[in-house]
């Protein structure tokens, strides 16, 4: 943390998102919803209390015992929730194939390749016409994986919310190159021309401004 010039005080920290998150997840949540989200807090709270039943995952048993606590004092049902304790690299991949989503929020690990892979498993259970929430595109690994949702065409912008971006998915997306809007937009990659690589490298310096 110090490293990124941020004070963690020891004990327990809220990174929780601010309320114009929780606003707009509230507005586009329904009871008939199942949900999913990685990382926990006050989303897990929120998406328990409005949804027909939330998955949430966390690595932390400590942060799930306290929000099971919390839920207990403002009467939500236990059973709306389930807990997926673990690092989503596991949890996510063991997920059964009859387990579909309606709403997903990732905001769990946020170092290269967690918030593409936490994609990867949720994309894989989430309806079409489904919402899905990228936390903290400030964040390099997380805005790169956004530039593939809104390049991609398989996912439309939906909102921005301070730092978080959501999108509804269109349709099913393989996961072969040839397959992918985005992977196939660099039409020569091997085009190594001076002129090319400016463009490419002026490009790369410009975008982490636009978000
Ligand atoms: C930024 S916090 C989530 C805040 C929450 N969305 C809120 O608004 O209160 C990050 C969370 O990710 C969880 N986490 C970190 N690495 C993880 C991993 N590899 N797998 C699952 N959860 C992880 C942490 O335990 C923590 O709950």
């Amino acid at each position: 943390m110090a490293l990124a010039g941020i004070t963690a005080l020891p004990g327990d920290t809220s990174w929780a998102v601010g309320s114009g998150i929780l606003r707009w997840i509230a507005d586009h949540l329904s009871v008939e919803m199942i949900t999913v989200e990685t990382g926990a807090g006050k989303t897990t709270v929120l998406f328990a209390a409005l949804a027909k039943h939330h998955y949430c995952c966390t690595v932390s048993q400590r942060e799930a015992d306290k929000i099971r606590a919390y839920l207990e004092q403002i009467g939500v049902p236990n059973d709306k929730l389930t807990f997926l304790v673990g690092s989503t690299d596991e949890t996510l991949s063991r997920l059964g194939s009859n387990t579909l989503f309606d709403f997903a929020y990732i905001d769990g690990c946020h170092g290269y390749p967690f918030p593409a892979l936490d994609w990867h498993y949720i994309d894989k259970h989430l309806n079409v016409g489904g919402i899905i929430g990228m936390d903290d595109a400030q964040l390099r690994p997380v805005r790169e994986h956004c530039e593939f949702l809104e390049e991609n065409g398989t996912y439309r912008l939906a909102g921005i919310v301070s730092f978080a971006r959501f999108y509804t998915k269109l349709t099913d997306q393989n996961r072969e190159w040839i397959d992918q809007a985005y992977s196939r937009a660099k039409k020569d990659p091997g085009d190594w021309r001076l002129l090319t690589r400016i463009r490419r490298k002026a490009t790369k310096w410009l975008k982490p401004y636009l978000y």
